[in-house]
């Protein structure tokens, strides 16, 4: 087991990352003292999958267990789950001592980590996240959230969880397509702030996209570490530090909702997103054509989608400038110097935003 801390100053833990670790969770989350009734958010699939090794651990370290299950995907993170799963949790939770565990993906981890936000003004809460995406970005950072009708994680709050357990084995069970979409955020991390870990990307691609343990746990453990970094030197987005994140993302977003969050999932159109980031970043010359070359060929290797197909530019310029994160119309994007180092560029000309969405674009 190895151990990330996420040194915040009013609510520092841990996260724990293994591999069939599940059944250790009771023992490790004892020494916490979340409360006694562990409330365990999770979708059935989840559950009938890993669930048996969690709950044998956490009785037998003298937690009571309920298991509170919603729907996959993400209608989970409507205003009415999230409120529905409140009066079930209110109806069970008579003279208890309760904390939340949430036992899922990214939708999951956001829904059950507002809940816990938001009952009785706060509780106790832990992320053990089964996807890759959760495992390495989602669980990691205090923020929760859920989807308003006007769009995606529009309420939340930042809450930071007791504690992350993240156990690699379960990704075994993960679909491909899940295993590539969480790959893209690790191809970020080496791009923003690491080029060693570019390179093990590079070298071992096949290895995490097969499930092995040893280079899965080794790129889970140093993306935790690098995003936990960039959460303690900028916990709720006031420095601007944590902006560096959004590569990719600026596009990305526009994609993945032009595809109206169907046709693309959130890494498939943050590895376009960081296509069309580099390309703009040699246009501006910031970067080197090489270095572009090996984020595309890396995005490659990922089974990542090289092309945008029934979308248009227009569309997608359309919809980047009603993006939350533009600042009073200026368009501000997360550009790579090298690998391993971006900057924040303000106001990009729209010719050159156009040029690299035109390359992207599917002909037919
Ligand atoms: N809070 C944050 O900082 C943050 C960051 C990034 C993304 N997110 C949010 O995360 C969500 C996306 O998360 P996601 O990509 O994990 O998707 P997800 O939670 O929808 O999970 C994807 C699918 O995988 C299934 N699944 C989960 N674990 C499994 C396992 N071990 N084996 C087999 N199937 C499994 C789920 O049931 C689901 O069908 C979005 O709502 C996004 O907004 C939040
Ligand atoms: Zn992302």
């Amino acid at each position: 087991m190895k151990t990330v801390r996420v040194a915040l100053k009013q609510c520092p833990y841990s996260i724990v990352i293994g591999h069939r670790i599940l059944g250790d969770f009771g023992k490790k989350l004892r020494r916490l003292n979340p409360g006694r009734d562990a409330l365990l958010v999770t979708s059935a699939k989840i559950w009938r999958l890993h669930g048996a090794a969690l709950e044998k651990g956490l009785k037998q370290n003298g937690f009571s267990v309920k298991v509170f299950a919603v729907a996959d995907g993400e209608r989970s993170k409507s205003a009415r789950s999230a409120v529905a799963l409140l009066e079930r949790i209110a109806r069970y939770d008579v003279m208890r001592r309760p904390f939340i565990v949430a036992f899922g993906g990214g939708v999951i981890g956001d829904l059950a980590g507002f809940v816990a936000a938001v009952y009785k003004r706060g509780i106790p809460y832990v992320q053990i996240p089964t996807t890759f995406l959760a495992q390495i970005d989602a669980a990691i950072g205090g923020k929760t959230a859920i989807d308003l009708t006007a769009g995606k994680n529009l309420a939340g709050a930042f809450y930071q969880p007791k504690m992350v357990f993240s156990d690699v084995s379960v990704l075994k069970t993960l679909p491909l397509r899940q295993m590539r979409n969480g790959l893209a955020e690790a191809v970020k991390y080496g791009i923003i702030l690491d080029p060693r870990l570019f390179r093990f990307l590079e070298l071992h691609v096949r290895d995490v996209l097969a499930g092995e343990e040893s280079a899965l746990t080794r790129v889970v453990v140093r993306s935790s570490r690098l995003k936990a970094g960039v959460v303690e030197a900028d916990e709720k987005e006031i420095t601007g530090h944590r902006a560096i994140l959004n590569f990719g993302h600026t596009l990305g977003h526009a994609i993945e909702a032009a595809g109206k969050f169907k046709l693309y999932q959130h890494g498939e159109a943050v590895a376009l997103g960081m296509r069309m980031a580099a390309d703009i970043s040699v246009r501006k010359s910031m970067l080197g054509a090489g270095d572009a070359r090996r984020i595309n060929l890396l995005l490659d290797a990922a089974g990542l989608p090289r092309l945008c197909r029934k979308i248009s530019a227009g569309q997608i310029l359309t919809l980047m400038k009603h993006d939350k994160k533009f600042i009073s119309g200026r368009n501000r994007f997360v550009l790579a110097r090298a690998i391993g180092r971006v900057s924040l560029v303000e106001g990009i000309g729209e010719t050159v935003i156009r040029q690299a969405v035109a390359g992207r674009l599917c002909a037919r």
